[in-house]
């Protein structure tokens, strides 16, 4: 069959080039660091600016507080599936390679992030600042633990 093999030749070429022009993408470790970096730049804006209001850097806006607040409890739940089995990447990610093998320990700080997170939510709605710093404190106390044990200081 003279004419098949270069007509399988030149198919062989196109799907090639097709590949180059079209690299595979992120891998799915790649697909979950991106992930959870997305939703910690989200719930770090908002512990910041409920920050600048405990710290009275702002005027305490009541409805603000609340909202971001309820911003923050609404994400931290979506952290955890950000760090599948696997998810270490040297050079592209600040999560030590321990979270894997203390699974239970990082699951019980990232509940008790959920659970302060909830706390804080609750607290301001009520308006009362004090209340909320006092929660707002024991929250940036499980960020702190966590990166302590769990998080790259160089990042
Ligand atoms: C249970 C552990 C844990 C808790 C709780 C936690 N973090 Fe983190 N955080 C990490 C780890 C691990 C990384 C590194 C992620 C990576 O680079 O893949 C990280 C990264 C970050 C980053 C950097 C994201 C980036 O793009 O490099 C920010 C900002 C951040 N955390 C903010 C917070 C704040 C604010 C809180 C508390 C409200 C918090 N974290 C609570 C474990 C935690």
């Amino acid at each position: 069959m003279p004419f098949i093999r270069p007509a399988l030749l030149a198919l062989a070429v196109l799907l090639a080039a097709a590949a180059a022009a079209h690299p595979a993408g992120p891998s799915a470790a790649e697909r979950a660091i991106d992930y959870r970096h997305s939703v910690y730049h989200v719930i770090n804006w908002n512990v910041h600016k409920l920050g600048d209001a405990v710290d009275g850097k702002v005027p305490y806006d009541k409805e603000a507080f609340a909202l971001q607040a309820a911003r923050v409890a609404m994400l931290a739940p979506l952290l955890p599936e950000g760090f599948p089995e696997g998810s270490y990447v040297k050079g592209k990610t600040a999560a030590k390679p321990e979270i894997w093998t203390h699974r239970a320990e990082f699951d019980e700080l990232m509940k008790k992030l959920a659970a302060k997170s909830a706390a804080l939510a609750d607290v301001a709605k009520s308006g009362e600042l004090d209340k909320a710093k006092a929660a707002f404190g024991e929250l940036t106390q499980v960020c702190k633990s966590c990166h302590d044990k769990f998080k790259a200081k160089d990042d």
